[in-house]
């Protein structure tokens, strides 16, 4: 049997067993990092989150993930009540509680807060949001650039923006743990989500791609996460004339592709062995546009973060 890929799976660090985590403007051991019960995030999943990268001591792409999250917080009515360079010193004030540098990931939630009464209403929530931010040495598996990641289309689909709209990198993520527990059924390792209609949309953690013929190919981007990761491959093809196209694709051309590679903040680009079964492309691992693409992300981040 192949052996099992997270798209997350990073190195063994032990460093992390004794990190500092920022919660509330206090730096705790993470043995110590609590929320209360009343927690509207634990409750109910009622919070926002972002995924970032840390390289050479600068967050890739703060702005975009920024843009992100005070958008979906505006959405959803959470007041952060910090602005961006707030948000940008409780980051720094962890990092440096860490003693990080690069390769490290964090993840920054913000939750509708503490609540009066364990029930849903928002203005039950008084106090302020809940901030917590954890950021732990991470360096991504070298085996997953070898090996890539099996994907099994899953029945569990991507919604339409009037339920819970797919743009919301909310706590709640059960639709994506379904996804993915089903592609764990199929023994696969990330489910690969279909829209509404039945085209190929996105995965249960990634944005998803494939190369045909040397044109590279996303979907439309109406039900998937609005990736920072998947804007900024679409943005690289455009400025280095690779032509992109954002189209409706169904699972005949995803499984006929020549390559195919997911896309987030943890692996940046990673590629993708077999969907279903079918093993994708006659190259082991990441296939040639994936490699320049690759090349050219890291370029991209540099320029980024000088
Ligand atoms: C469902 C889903 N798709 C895609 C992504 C990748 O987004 P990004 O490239 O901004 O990390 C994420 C990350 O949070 C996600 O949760």
């Amino acid at each position: 049997m192949a052996e099992t890929h997270l798209t997350h799976s990073a190195e063994d660090d032990i460093r992390n067993s004794d990190i500092q985590i920022y919660v509330n403007g206090a730096l705790v051991h993470r043995n110590d990092a609590k929320v209360s019960v009343y927690d509207a995030g634990f409750m109910l999943g009622d919070g926002m989150w972002e995924g970032m990268r840390l390289y050479d001591g600068k967050w890739a792409f703060f702005e975009e993930h920024m843009d992100r999250l005070f958008d979906s917080c505006k959405a959803v009515g959470i007041d952060i009540r910090l602005d961006r360079e707030g948000v940008l010193d409780a980051l720094t004030r962890t990092v440096k509680a860490n003693g990080m540098v690069t390769d490290a990931h964090c993840r920054l939630m913000v939750t509708r807060g503490l609540k009066d009464k364990p029930f849903q209403h928002p203005q039950l929530s008084r106090s302020g949001p809940t901030i917590v931010i954890i950021i732990e040495h991470s360096k991504p598996i070298d085996s997953l650039q070898v090996c890539g990641i099996r994907l099994a289309t899953v029945p569990q689909v991507r919604g339409l923006p009037m339920s819970q709209n797919a743009k919301f990198n909310s706590h709640s993520k059960l639709n994506c743990v379904i996804a993915c527990m089903q592609a764990e059924q199929a023994g696969a390792d990330e489910g690969l989500m279909l829209d509404p209609h039945g085209f190929v949309n996105t995965t249960n953690a990634c944005n998803f791609f494939i190369v045909r013929r040397g044109e590279v190919w996303t979907s439309t981007g109406d039900y998937c996460m609005n990736g920072v990761t998947r804007q900024k491959v679409i943005d690289i093809c455009r400025a280095n004339n690779i032509h992109v196209f954002t189209k409706n694709f169904s699972l005949v051309e995803a499984y006929s592709a020549d390559e195919a590679f997911l896309t987030g903040t943890f692996g940046a680009q990673t590629p993708v062995a077999e969907i279903d079964g079918k093993s994708i492309g006659n190259h082991p691992g990441a296939g040639p546009m994936t490699r320049r693409l690759q090349s050219l992300y890291k370029d991209l981040v540099k320029e980024n973060i000088s």
